[in-house]
C-alpha cells in the first residue's frame, strides 16, 4: 500500500483544528494521526479561470462533493488574473477558511499569501497545478503531468504514421503557460517522444523553433497559440504543408486548427495536419468526432475532485493522509506528496466510447 503518514501534515493539523474551531465553533478534537471525526468548516476553492470548461467542471464537481460531504464552500474564479487570484485567497485567510484548495493561475504569484495561510494553520491543497517556492502547501493532487505529454506526442506520432504522408514528416510544437508548471512536464513528457524522432530526421521543425520558452503560451491564450501559427505558415510553409501540431490543450488547438483553415487546410484537398490537446472539451471532441483535432487526452475531473475530497477528508480529521507519488514534484522548496492521476488518450475511434463509460457526456452531447 502506499499510504505515507505525513508528519508535516499532522503538525499542520495541530493548528488547523485550531482554526476549525474558530470556524465551526466545533472544538478541536482528537490527536494529530488518529481518526477523529472530521471538522466540518468552509473549505476555499480558488479557481483560475471560466475561460475553459475543464475549470467550470472542478470547481462544480468540487463543490458538489465538499457539500454532500459535510463541508461548507467558498469557490471563487479569478479571471486569469493574477492580482484577482491573490485578493480572493487573502480573503479566505481573513475569513478564517478552514483549508484551501488552489489551482494557480501563477505557480509562484501566490507564495506571500501562502506564507499567511501558514502562520494562521490552514492547510493548502494545491490543486492540478502545482503551487511553487512555498513551504505552506501540504499536498497535490493531479494528473500524471509527465505522462499527458507522452501520449500526447504518441498519438501524435501515431496520426502521422497512419496519415500517410511521406517522411520526413513537417511538425510544430505548442507548449503551455510558462508561468504553469504543468506546462513543462507536458512539454518534456512530448519531447520524451518526439526529440529522439527529430534527431534521427523522421520529423522536422521547420520553424526551428523547438525551445520551451520560445514555443510556450502565455496564460493559454487560444489567440496567441492561432497567431504564432499563422506566422510559422508565413515564414516557414509557403512552398511545403505542415503535417502534424504538438498542441497541449483544446483551447489552443482550435486556435491551431483556425489557423491552419484560414490558410487553406481542411479544404480543396488540402488536408488537416495531425494535431492533438488535453481536456476533452465538448467542442474538441466534437471536432475529433468530425475528423479536424486527431486526438485529445481525457482527464477525469470528477475522479480529481473524489480524491482532492478525499484528502480533504484525512486532513480534517486527523487521519494518515494517503499518497502515490512522494518524489515526482519539486516545487524549489519541498517535494509535495502527490495524489496522481492518470491520463488517458483518445481519437476519433476512442473518444466517444471512453467519455460515455466515464459519463463525462451524455449520449446527446456528442450526437
Ligand atoms: C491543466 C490542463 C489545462 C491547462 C489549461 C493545466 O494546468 O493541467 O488540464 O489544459 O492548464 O487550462
Amino acid at each position: 500500500m502506499r499510504k505515507i503518514l505525513a508528519i508535516a501534515a499532522a503538525a499542520a493539523l495541530a493548528l488547523t483544528m485550531s482554526s476549525c474551531g474558530r470556524d465551526t465553533g466545533t472544538p478541536a478534537t482528537g490527536a494529530s494521526g488518529s481518526s477523529a471525526a472530521a471538522v466540518k468548516g468552509t473549505i476555499g476553492v480558488a479557481m483560475p479561470t471560466k475561460t475553459s470548461e475543464r475549470w467550470i467542471k472542478d470547481g462544480d464537481n468540487i463543490k458538489k462533493q465538499l457539500e454532500a460531504a459535510g463541508y461548507t464552500v467558498n469557490l471563487v474564479y479569478a479571471n486569469d488574473d493574477i492580482p484577482t487570484q491573490v485578493t480572493q485567497v487573502n480573503d479566505m485567510i481573513t475569513k478564517k477558511n478552514q483549508l484551501l484548495v488552489v489551482a494557480a493561475i501563477d505557480g509562484v504569484a501566490l507564495k506571500g499569501a501562502l506564507a499567511e495561510a501558514k502562520s494562521a494553520g490552514i492547510p493548502v491543497v494545491a490543486y492540478d497545478r502545482l503551487l511553487r517556492e512555498t513551504d505552506a502547501v501540504s499536498y497535490y493532487t493531479t494528473f500524471d503531468n509527465f505522462k499527458v505529454g507522452v501520449l500526447q506526442g504518441t498519438s501524435l506520432l501515431a496520426g502521422l504514421a497512419a496519415s500517410g504522408k511521406p517522411k520526413p514528416w513537417n511538425v510544430e510544437l505548442f507548449a503551455g503557460s510558462p508561468d504553469d508548471n504543468n506546462a513543462t512536464f507536458f512539454f518534456n513528457g512530448a519531447m520524451s517522444v518526439l526529440q529522439p524522432k527529430i534527431d534521427d530526421g523522421t520529423i522536422k521543425i521547420a520553424s526551428g523553433e523547438t525551445d520551451f520558452k520560445v514555443v510556450a503560451t502565455l496564460r493559454w491564450d487560444a489567440a496567441v497559440a492561432k497567431k504564432r501559427m499563422e506566422n510559422i505558415l508565413t515564414k516557414s510553409y509557403a512552398s511545403t504543408d505542415v503535417n502534424g501540431v504538438l498542441a497541449p490543450y483544446d483551447g489552443l488547438s482550435r486556435g491551431i486548427i483556425a489557423a491552419l483553415k484560414g490558410s487553406g487546410y481542411g479544404s480543396g484537398g488540402k488536408a488537416l495536419p495531425v494535431v492533438t490537446g488535453q481536456d476533452a472539451e465538448l467542442e474538441s471532441v466534437k471536432s475529433i468526432l468530425a475528423g479536424e483535432q486527431y486526438s485529445t487526452v481525457f482527464k477525469d475531473t470528477s475522479e480529481l475532485a473524489k480524491a482532492t475530497v478525499k484528502m480533504i477528508q484525512e486532513i480534517t480529521s486527523g487521519a494518515t493522509v494517503t499518497v502515490n507519488d512522494t518524489k515526482s514534484y519539486d516545487n524549489g522548496l519541498k517535494v509535495v506528496p502527490t495524489e496522481l492521476l492518470q491520463p488517458v488518450a483518445c481519437d476519433k475511434s476512442s473518444c466517444k466510447q471512453i467519455l460515455l463509460d466515464a459519463k463525462y457526456y451524455t449520449d446527446a452531447q456528442l450526437a
